[in-house]
């Protein structure tokens, strides 16, 4: 494994439309596991193999809402496609490519999500919160949207630094 470059908001490439992933091989697995590793690495809770450079179709979601005691698991999605929206939530989100960026953005509080594993089998997840948000920002990805785009606004300096959202 290995950890590879996060490209940055000024690359044209983040803005593209990834490509369905058709073949489920060694390469994959390869980006997969890269990717997995850069995420861990970042402290982001997703990623998406646009944001590595390479417009397939696939992302990683840390589940996050786990039991005391078990570990978060990273969930890999090929071909990602959300089949059910319900809920909502309003609050700040950021991206790896935007560091030190964040904004307000509402999502629904609750998504299920249809994909392939990196076999190429089919399986649905679903998530709330965190979970849900990132599964919407990371396929979002993978249609060149990022979240600046869907801000009602950015976080001011100050709120940054007070942890605090002023309504
Ligand atoms: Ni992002």
């Amino acid at each position: 494994m290995a950890t590879r470059n996060i490209l940055t908001k000024e690359e044209p490439t983040l803005y593209k439309t990834s490509r369905p992933v058709k073949v489920f091989d060694a390469r994959l697995h390869q980006l997969l596991d890269d990717m997995a590793e850069t995420l861990l690495q970042s402290g982001g809770v997703g990623l998406a193999a646009p944001q590595v450079g390479v417009l397939r179709r696939a992302v990683l979601v840390i589940e996050t809402n786990v039991p005391e005691g078990e570990e978060e698991k990273i969930i890999e999605l090929l071909n990602p496609e959300i089949i059910e929206r319900s809920g909502e939530q309003r609050g700040a989100e950021g991206c790896l490519s935007f560091p030190d960026e964040y904004g307000i953005v509402t999502r629904p509080m609750e998504v299920t999500v249809r994909a392939q594993d990196r076999y190429g089998n089919e399986f649905t997840v679903s998530g709330t919160g965190l979970t849900a948000r990132c599964f919407c920002h990371e396929i979002d990805h993978l249609d060149g949207v990022v979240f600046t785009s869907l801000c009602e606004r950015m976080l001011t300096q100050e709120e940054l630094e007070n942890g605090q959202i002023e309504e």
